[in-house]
């Protein structure tokens, strides 16, 4: 990070400022409340970088809808993917018939989502649907279709409103490619 400390300055460039990112979180919720009239789903939030998005999101959705939380992981500090998913931390919600709405900030690659989505399946959800900020359908290695996409990204690292690296830049408001120069070694 920037000797000042300003995280702003490790951003290439900014691809979404909160401004756009709070109107779009504000339609998507719209639209989820049109598409689940009379239901009640389960959203899952994907810790931890779909806390924020979620957290503005289910403000925007005018249904009862049940939140639930789980940690997986596939990333270890790094830019790329291993491939491999691991629950750290599973939800204790019986979906069983439910209507599930799995809420993430990323679609890169699609393991992540395509693993968990698969687990849901065997739980006998009614339904899954895949609810993402940002999605890079370019990367994808696996057959994953996000059914609501707030942005399409392009193939960058990016942080910021809830993602990270190394578990820094969450807290940006605005989401933006980070500088190479933070990851690449000199
Ligand atoms: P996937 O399994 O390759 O689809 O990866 C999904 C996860 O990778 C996301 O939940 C993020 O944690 C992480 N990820 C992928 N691309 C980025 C990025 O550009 N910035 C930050 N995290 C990312």
């Amino acid at each position: 990070m920037s000797q000042d400390g300003k995280m702003r300055d490790d951003l290439q460039c900014v691809l979404y400022t909160s401004e756009q990112i709070q109107e779009a979180v504000a339609s998507m919720g719209e639209r989820i409340t049109k598409d689940y009239a009379g239901k009640s789903p389960v959203m899952i939030c994907i810790l931890k970088g779909a806390s924020l998005f979620f957290c503005d999101l289910i403000r925007h959705i005018d249904l009862p809808v049940r939140c639930e939380f789980v940690i997986l992981s596939s990333y270890q500090d790094g830019v790329s993917t291993t491939g491999r998913v691991r629950i750290v931390q599973d939800t204790d919600c019986d979906v069983t018939g439910k209507d599930v709405l799995i809420v993430e900030d990323i679609v890169d690659t699609g393991f992540t989502l395509h693993t968990f989505s698969k687990m849901l399946a065997i739980r006998n959800a009614a339904s899954i649907k895949i609810v993402t900020l940002l999605d890079k359908p370019h990367r994808r290695k696996v057959d994953l279709k996000s059914d609501y996409v707030c942005f399409e990204v392009p193939d960058a690292f990016v942080v910021g409103y809830g993602l990270d690296y190394a578990d820094k830049y969450r807290n940006l408001p605005m989401v933006g490619v980070l500088d190479p120069k933070i990851y690449e070694p000199a």
